[in-house]
Order: C-alpha cells, then structure tokens, then sequence
C-alpha cells in the first residue's frame, strides 16, 4: 500500500513540478484526515522557492486523476490528506497474495536466549528467548535462511566449584534441575569460606581442561541435566530453539589460543600488565583514555570478548551469513561495539557481513525496580510459568464458562504463555517495561486476550455458518466505511513486515494486529455477515477469511498460538 502511494505521488510531483523530490507519504494519524498523508510539500517548496499551499494544491489535484485515489485534499500548510478508493483497495486485495517473502537466498544468523546453564532459566533470560524467538520467525516467514544460534554459557572457572559440591552431596555427581540454583549459592559460600573447598575446585578446572575423562564426564553430565531443563522451558514457551541450534562457550574453547596467535599476527595485541588487550582508538573510557579490550588474562585465562571473537569467526566461516543479529540487554553494549570493531580490524568477518547488536531494557516490577522475587533473586522461568498459568485460569473461567473443565485448562495455560510473551513484544524493546499480570490478562487494549478472543470471536462466525474457509472464493467487496478501513489495514501486513525485518523490533507487528484487530470489530459490530443477502455474505465472509489468515500469519511470526476456539 505505501509504496503504492508513494510512488503515485512522486509521479505527480515529477509531472507537476518538472523535478523528483520525495513524497514522504505516511498513514495518517487521525480517520479525518484520510488513509494516507503526504509530508513532502513543505520541503519541496523550501527547495523550488515556491509557496507550499500553491505546490501541495497543483500537485493534488494531479493525485485525485489516479485511479487509486478517492480524494487527494490540501490541509494545514500544505499536507496532502489521501483517501484511497473503494475500488482500489478490493482490487488489491483481490487479486494480491496476503504478502510475498522477498528475503530467499539471505541467510541470517540469529543468536538467541544464550543463557548460562549454571543456573535455571529466570527472568532475566525471558527477553532475549521471546524477541529472539520472534525475530527467527518473522525472518522465516520472509522468506530468509535463518540460523539459530544458542550461545549457552556452558564454560568457565565457575563450574569448578558447582562440581565440587555436587561431588559432596553426590558420589555419582548426580542432581536434579529444581537444585540447581540452591546448588549455586552453596557453592560460592563454601569457595569463599573454605580454602580445601576452594582448592578442590580450581582442581577440578585444571582436570577438565586438561581433559580428564571422570570429570569431563561429570561436566557433561551437569549440562545434560541443565540443557534438559532448557529444552522443557523452550517446549512450555513454544520457543523454536531445538538442541542441534545450541553450539556453546566449550565449542570454541579449543581455538582460544588461534584468536590470541591471530590477533598478534595482526599486530592488534599489546600486552598491558601483563594481560593481552586490544585497543582501538575510537574506545575512550571517562577520562579520555583508550579503553582496553582484554583477551587473555595475565594468569593465562581467557573471557568472553575471547570467544566471542572466535564465535564470530567460525560464524562467518561456516556460514558465510548476510547478517549476524545477537539479541541481548543493554547492559553488554559495549562488549558487542568492541567485539566487532576488532572482529573486523581482525578481517574475522567479511566486509559485506552486517553486524548488528539488537540491545533490550530491562523488566522492572511495579515497585519501579527490577522484576524479582521478594528477596531480591531472579524468579525461575518454572515458577513464572506457573503463577500465569493461574492467573489466566481464572480470565478462562469468567470469560469461556461453556468450556469443558479439560478445555480451560489447556486455554488457561496457552492464553498465560501468549500473554507473558506478547506483553513483552509489544514494547519497543530498547525500553524497560513493567511486568503487570492485570494490564497482560486483560481483554481489552494491545493485548493477547483481546487478540485471541476477537480471533476466536472470527472462527465462530466460520462454525456457525458451517463453512469451510479454504472453500470461499468470492472477491471481497468494499462499501462500507468499515469495510474500508479493514481492507486497508490488511495491505498493511507487507510493509509491516518489512518494518519489523528492518529494525528488528515485533512490536510493530503487534501494532499492527491490534490495529487490524479493533478494525475487524468494528465491522463485525456494524456489518451483518451471515444474515447479510448472498451476495454480500459472500464477499464477506471472504473478508474475514483474508483477516484469519493474516492474523495467523502474525501470531506465527510472534509465536503466539492462537486457539479456534476459546
Ligand atoms: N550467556 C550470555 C549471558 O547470559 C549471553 C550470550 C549472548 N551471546 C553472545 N554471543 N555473547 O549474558
């Protein structure tokens, strides 16, 4: 639809006006103004030296000859309000698909939810595993390549000290998940407490990496049990990250050593206290001087700038991707700034590869502070799960009272997830939002409830009339205002789309299905579609198919799963 317009209206300006100069043509604001409105007089008039009011009236009246346009009117000091034509809109969505991918033969790297694996999944793990999560589909379903990548934090000095106490507690090393994060603070205390502890888990590092096979086999056993309880998390939230996307820390620990060589080679390291560092004159700390990127420690160890470079690298040589995407909070700007600054000061990534950290704020509880338990730790994602499990039982039970008992429980828990997710996707992510059960439950705003009822509400009028949605092939007439409104906002989906792949933020597209939403409402309330004559019946019913499936294609790229019935 926009760049429908657009490209009408630059073709008026350029025949009006003798020049191309840019329509700048966006949708408008409030329905009194039209469908679409045209921003571009004022600046053009600027550039010709010409009265905006004069130019914006010449050039509307050139718009309204095109068979698109209902009306082209000057207002203000020389907008243009568009409204498209009736004929226009049901002749597009007629004969157009709902969309086109236009992204084959790009391939993306997308790297995810990357949580450690010392502790269970919380809170702070939940952003970067649903927007991530809803990045991977909406490429997807534009049809890019994508790769997943679950960068798990499986490595470290730290494990030394959880194998230790799980040998205490267990000969075998065994454990179960719900222990981990007691397993964690027992551990620190007992490190920081106990010198023989403390010796016995540096112990256990040297062993694993020097590849002692009984604590090697120790190590794998903690991370099975740890990925086990990753997967489970990622199956409750409908998460698309499988076991073969998880490619860890460990996997690149063996090529540590390359990165340091290589980066030397390069003439980029220097040695600053003993410790390797890289420094790049455009890192300047507070006091103005070049802030280090530190390597490898003096002691021999290496951090996570190390392998990330050396994760970089094996992306870029394996898969030679178009884009690398990493989706983490805010806090770790910095890190990625560096990362790829020396990445390619290293020539460790083709010129051509797009590198792109897409930072999150955090979640805050409504104290205004961050999301958390009463005494301050991060709430494990299980216990989350289950408290919205409750809460949206209960919205069940008032709203779907005819439901079988069976049915609302499997609504209740699918309506929590959808709703924990989308709450957070449709904030603009480089913000902090509030986590509010009330305000994510409820039915009525840009929320999952509302969205999943009005679909609901749209598969009913399919049931009652006892209709087979892949059988209407009726064109889709446009008459009344509502009709209008709603066909426009369909051929919204494309550029929406687009929006979202470009700036790598979905809550553009839960805009605009809740926009799309409250537009089918508004129909639904004023237009009868059933008990409308055949003719009329038809071209509607046609119209709400249209709406499903561009709805289902959102909650699919969301990952949001909707329910026929509620
Ligand atoms: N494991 C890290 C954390 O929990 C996130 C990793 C993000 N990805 C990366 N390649 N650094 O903070």
């Amino acid at each position: 639809m926009l760049k429908n317009l657009t490209d009408t209206v630059e073709t008026a300006i350029e025949s009006k006006l003798g020049t191309s100069l840019p329509g700048i043509v966006v949708p408008s604001t409030r329905p009194e103004f039209g469908d679409y409105q045209v921003n571009g007089m004022m600046g053009a008039a600027k550039t010709l030296k010409q009265n905006p009011r004069v130019l914006a009236t010449s050039v509307a009246e050139e718009i309204s000859n095109h068979e698109s346009i209902a009306q082209a009117e000057v207002a203000g000091p020389g907008f243009i309000n568009l409204t498209v034509s009736d004929e226009f809109l049901a002749q597009s969505v007629n004969t157009r698909p709902n969309f086109t991918p236009w992204g084959e033969g790009v391939k993306i790297v997308i790297d995810y939810s990357s949580p450690n694996l010392a502790k269970q999944l919380h809170v702070g793990h939940l952003r970067s595993t649903v927007i991530g999560d809803a990045m991977v589909r909406s490429f997807e379903m534009a049809g890019y390549h994508v790769i997943r990548q679950n960068h798990v934090g499986d490595w470290g000095t730290g494990f030394g000290k959880l194998l230790a106490y799980i040998q205490e507690i267990d000969q075998t090393g065994s454990f179960q998940v719900d222990q981990l994060d007691e397993i964690n603070v027992r551990a620190t205390e007992r490190f920081n407490s106990d010198s023989a502890f403390a010796d016995r888990a540096r112990q256990i590092v040297t062993q694993l990496q020097g590849n002692d096979v009984a604590t090697q086999e120790q190590w794998r056993n903690f991370m099975k049990v740890s990925q086990d309880h990753m997967q489970e998390i990622y199956g409750a939230l409908g998460v698309t990250l499988k076991p073969e996307h998880t490619r860890g820390e460990s996997a690149y620990n063996d090529d540590l050593p390359n990165v340091i060589s290589d980066l030397e080679d390069t003439g980029l390291l220097t040695i600053s206290d003993g410790a390797k560092c890289v420094f790049l004159d455009q890192f300047k700390g507070k006091d103005g001087e070049t802030l280090p990127m530190l390597v490898q420690k003096s002691d021999g160890g290496y951090l996570y700038h190390t392998t990330d470079l050396a994760t970089l690298r094996y992306r870029q040589s394996s898969y030679q991707p178009d884009r690398i995407l990493y989706f983490t909070d805010a806090r770790q700007n910095l890190h990625f700034e560096m990362l790829f600054a020396v990445a390619r000061a290293a020539s460790f990534v083709n010129e051509t590869t797009q590198l792109e950290h897409h930072a999150f704020g955090k979640i805050l509880g409504k104290n205004g502070r961050p999301f958390s338990t009463r005494d301050g730790s991060n709430i494990p994602l299980v216990q989350l799960l289950s408290e919205g499990e409750r809460r949206a039982r209960a919205v069940v039970d008032e709203k779907s009272a005819d439901l079988p008992d069976q049915q609302r429980e499997i609504v209740g828990r699918l309506l929590s997830v959808n709703s924990i997710k989308y709450a957070d996707l449709s904030k603009n992510r480089v913000n902090d939002y509030v986590f509010d059960w009330d305000s994510m439950l409820a039915l009525d705003g840009n929320t999952a409830p509302y969205l999943l009822y009005a679909y609901a509400r749209l598969n009913s009028i399919f049931a009652r009339g006892g209709i087979d949605r892949g059988d209407l092939d009726s064109s889709v007439q446009v008459t009344e205002p509502q009709e209008h409104d709603l066909v426009m906002r369909l051929l919204r989906f494309q550029e929406t789309l687009e929006l979202v792949i470009k700036e790598a933020k979905p809550h553009f597209l839960c805009n605009y299905l809740y926009e799309l939403t409250v537009h089918f409402m508004r129909f639904y309330e004023s237009c009868p579609i059933l008990k409308a004559e055949q003719q009329v019946r038809d071209s509607r019913l046609s119209l709400c198919a249209k709406v499903a499936e561009t709805l289902e294609n959102g909650f699919e790229c969301l990952g949001i799963t909707p329910l026929q019935r509620m």
